[in-house]
């Protein structure tokens, strides 16, 4: 049967890099996987008060969509050498209430993607340190650091031969990494 993999993107903005190449991942994705952005957007911060028993149904329909796939795949920006607060704020709302996360045991992987030459180090670390919290099995390789992301796209469309491999090469590990530890 299909497996299916809840994609979250971290940026919000229209010409995001980070949507490109998580666009690119979904392309060359192994047969048998569907993988679905999960919009972060509509997201309000999260806020303890609200957990009663009718949340805000955006909370409700997002912990849905990352309950129902079988990995969660995770492409990030780096704002200030971090996650943007977007991706974090989806975490939290994901992660509760306790003892219902929505995210638990998901298998993960991590894509960091920025325009400079670190491509995004910091934010994939910081991100990774949340995942074992969260119980969530996460791809330790290939690791996926898009630096100078700029020069790999001419608009939507990848002109970049070599960063497509890596993409091919990380997709195949990735579903086999779902296939090895989704329950
Ligand atoms: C950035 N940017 C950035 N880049 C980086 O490599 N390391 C960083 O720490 C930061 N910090 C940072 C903070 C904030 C608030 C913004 C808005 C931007 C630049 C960032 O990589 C660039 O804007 C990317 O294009 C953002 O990703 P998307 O939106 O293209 O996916």
């Amino acid at each position: 049967t299909t497996k299916k993999i809840a994609v979250l993107v971290g940026s919000l903005r229209k010409e995001s890099f980070t949507r490109r190449v998580a666009n690119s991942l979904i392309a060359v994705a192994p047969d048998g996987f569907e993988l679905t952005i999960v919009e972060l957007r509509d997201l309000p911060l999260y806020n303890e008060d609200d957990e009663t028993a009718t949340p805000p149904p955006a909370f409700t329909v997002f912990r849905e969509a990352i309950q129902s796939a079988d990995g969660i795949l995770f492409c990030t920006p780096e704002y200030n050498r971090s996650v943007p607060g977007s991706l974090k704020n989806a975490i939290d709302v994901g992660s509760r209430p306790y003892g219902k996360a929505a995210f638990a045991d998901k298998p993960c992987a991590v894509v960091s993607v920025s325009p400079g030459a670190l491509g995004g180090f910091g934010a994939n670390h910081h991100l990774r340190q949340m995942l074992p919290f969260l119980n969530m099995p996460t791809m330790p390789a290939p690791e996926a650091y898009i630096g100078g992301v700029a020069s790999k796209y001419e608009g939507d469309r990848l002109v970049d031969d070599s960063a497509r491999a890596f993409f091919e090469k990380f997709m195949a590990a990735f579903g086999a990494w779902v296939t090895q530890h989704a329950r």
